[in-house]
Parts: structure tokens; sequence; C-alpha cells
């Protein structure tokens, strides 16, 4: 093998030849329902036909061109952007992946103020590299919220003094996705951390990055929080599996940007290819109402799994926003052992997730799965536990 595999999980099956909506097929034709989304990048599932379509018609006409240089798509995809993430009269730029729209983010607010610290919740996963691929650096204060849920802490008062909100640049939040354990904090305590920060000229930074593109059963997961974000960055979803990313920013920064001298220019941003793709999935997550779907697909998911979690009683938890959902095990099942029922659903022809270090399984479908396959994956999830105990 000449490619170098640095993720950290295990090839399973590296004769992948087709993708069909929700389904992943092998070269031997057998299909795997896919609930997770490649890497939780396919809203709209697999190979869709209309977002083929509209990458080869950009294929014909222009795919890259020079900074000097633009193509109409690359506003139009900029105006649906801005528009969804509710930043009208603001400005956006495109990118090629969420680690690098995050990382962007954080050199805009770092140029528009000098204050050292940027905040976060802990554990949570921002990015590949850079500043905010290590949260543990000096750079960053990070707060273990489920802690400070556990002990209330007088409504987080004691727990917001301990923080020093005169010195933080900017709160990076990312809604929910917990570096793969959906775990939601608590809306309050974001409310709170959201307006101290502000209240003392800081920044708000949302990761939308997997909680993006409807993933929540919103266009973006901050809607579950009573926020309003500064910059906003997304990737993933937003080229349902085409590499390309972007970062929101408000009017009110983008003008205070402009004010300063900062450049960033890397050799593919605002490509009118991944502007076509962009703007395509908004039209069609819009036309084919997905955010509706994410919603009521997701409470069917749910629901499904917490009658799981009754009859099986080695599930601890079940966890979900949207399209977005985690089943947590308790200590009776061991890191091996769900590494095993997880080779197991593959087997069976289920893709699903896990996060060993957490005992979590997890459901991230495209926004297009149906009910019955939701079923399907339920009842080999069942017969898989059963032969557990
Ligand atoms: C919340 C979040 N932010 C950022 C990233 C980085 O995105 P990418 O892998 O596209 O660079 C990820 C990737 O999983 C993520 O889940």
């Amino acid at each position: 093998m000449n490619i170098l595999n640095t993720s950290g999980y295990e090839m399973y099956q590296s004769n992948m030849t087709k993708g069909d909506d929700c389904f992943v097929i092998d070269h031997n034709g057998k299909k795997y329902l896919d609930f997770e989304s490649g890497v939780w990048a396919l809203p709209l599932g697999h190979n869709n036909q209309r977002i083929n379509t509209t990458i080869t018609n950009q294929l014909n006409q222009l795919v890259h061109v020079g900074y000097r240089y633009s193509h109409p798509v690359v506003e139009e995809a900029a105006k649906a952007l801005m528009q969804i993430m509710n930043l009208e009269g603001g400005k956006c730029l495109f990118l090629s992946s969420g680690s690098e729209a995050v990382e962007f983010s954080l050199k805009i607010v770092k140029r528009i103020t000098d204050k050292p610290y940027l905040l976060s919740l802990d554990k949570h996963y921002l990015s590949a590299y850079g500043v905010s691929g290590d949260t543990t650096s000096d750079n960053w204060i990070t707060i273990d919220w489920q802690s400070c849920v556990t002990e209330k802490h007088n409504n987080y008062e004691t727990f917001l003094e301990d923080i020093p909100f005169d010195k933080i640049c900017a709160f990076v939040f990312e809604p929910g996705n917990a570096s793969g354990t959906a775990k939601l904090p608590p809306t309050e305590l974001i409310t709170r951390l959201a307006s101290k920060v502000k209240e003392h000229n800081g920044w708000i930074v949302i990761d939308e990055v997997t909680t993006g593109m409807g993933r929540t059963g919103k266009w973006f997961g901050y809607e579950n929080f009573d926020i309003k974000p500064d910059l906003i960055a997304c990737g993933k979803g937003l080229g349902n599996g085409y590499p390309v990313s972007a970062v929101g920013i408000s009017e009110e920064v983008a003008t205070l940007l402009e004010q300063t001298n900062f450049t960033y220019a890397q050799s593919h941003q605002n490509d009118p290819l991944g502007c076509a793709v962009a703007k395509e999935v908004i039209t069609i997550m819009k036309d084919d109402f997905l955010l509706e779907k994410s919603l009521e697909k997701g409470m069917y998911l749910k629901d499904a799994m917490m009658k799981l979690s009754d009859k099986h009683k080695i599930v601890k938890e079940v966890r979900g926003i949207g399209l977005m959902c985690a089943m947590e095990f308790d200590d009776s099942i061991s890191a091996t052992g769900l590494c095993d029922i997880h080779r197991k659903l593959f087997d069976a022809g289920f893709i699903v997730g896990i996060k060993p270090a957490a005992n979590t399984m997890r459901f991230y479908p495209p926004l297009t799965i149906e009910k019955y396959m939701i079923d399907d994956m339920i009842r080999a999830l069942d017969i898989i536990l059963l032969e557990e105990k």
C-alpha cells in the first residue's frame, strides 16, 4: 500500500466503489448504510445527481481563477450563505477545509483585538492544526463545563468568576458535536459565557463545521442557543463531500478588519467550482426541505434509540438533536467490546461511528435518511446487543 494512513482509524474496506444516497457500495456490490455521512460531510447523501450536474457545468465553465478575477457564482454563493447564516451586510470567504475556516476565523479575531486568550469548552475538536488545533496550548482557556454543570456553581456565578473575561479575545464555541459525542452544553451557560465575553469586548466565533448545514435540524447549531455570532466557520456539509469551507463575518467585524492591512491568500480561496457546489447544496437543502427532515428523522432515530436503551441495560444514555445522535454505554462494555460491536455492524452492512474513549456510538446520517433505513440499523444493533449479554 502506498497510502499513508494517518487518520488513526483501521481500514475496514479499501474497495468501496460507489455511493448512492445513504449507501456506500463495495466492489462486490454489497451495500452499507452510511450513518456517518462519510466524515459527517454529506447532508444530501452520496452521489447526488444535482450536485454532479452542477460540478460538470462548472467544470465546463471555470474551475479556478487568479485573485484579481472572479466568476459570478462566487458572489451568488456568498449571498446565499450570508442569508442562511443571518449575517446579511457582512462578508464571507470560501476556503478549502473546516480546519482552515476555524483557523482563519482566529486569525481575524487576533487581528482586531490584542487580548491574549481564546476561550472554549474542553474536549471540543476545532481543527487538525494551528492555534485551533491545540486547545491545550497557552493561548487557550478551556472550560470543563460538565463538572460545572454537575456542581451547578450557584447558577454558574462562582464558576464564571474564575474566568478572566477582560483577557479573552474570543469565545470559540462548537455547538455540540463535542468530538463526536453529541454532548450539548446547557443553553443558559452558553448565553452567560457569550454575554460576559461581549461585555468585555471579545468576539463570538462559532465552529459550525459539523453542526452546520442542517445537522441539528437548523441551518446552524448556534441557533439552538441564545447567542449572536460575530464569525461563523463552516465546512463539511457545505460541499457535500467536495472540499469547500467558508467563514461568514458580521458587518461590524468585516468593517474593522478592512481598516487593518490584513491579508490572507491561498490558491483555492473563492474558487468558482467550490462556490458553485456550496450554492447548489444550499438550494437543494431548501428545495428538499432537509431542515424539516433532519428534525423529523432525528426524532424518529432518537425515539428508536431510546427504545433500545430501555431494552438493553448496558446503554447508559441516548442523546440527540436533529440527526446528530449518540448512544453512550456503561462501563460493562470495554473499548474493545465497543470496537467489536462496530465491526459487527459494519459486517451486517451498517456504517456507524464510535468513540471508544467515551464509550459512545454515534449516528450522523445524511439528512435524506428514510425511516426504513433507521429501522434496519436499529434491528441489526438490537440483535448485536442481545449477543453481548
Ligand atoms: C467541530 C469541527 N471543527 C473543525 C473540524 C475540522 O474540519 P476538517 O476536517 O474539514 O478540516 C472538524 C472535523 O471533524 C470538526 O468536527
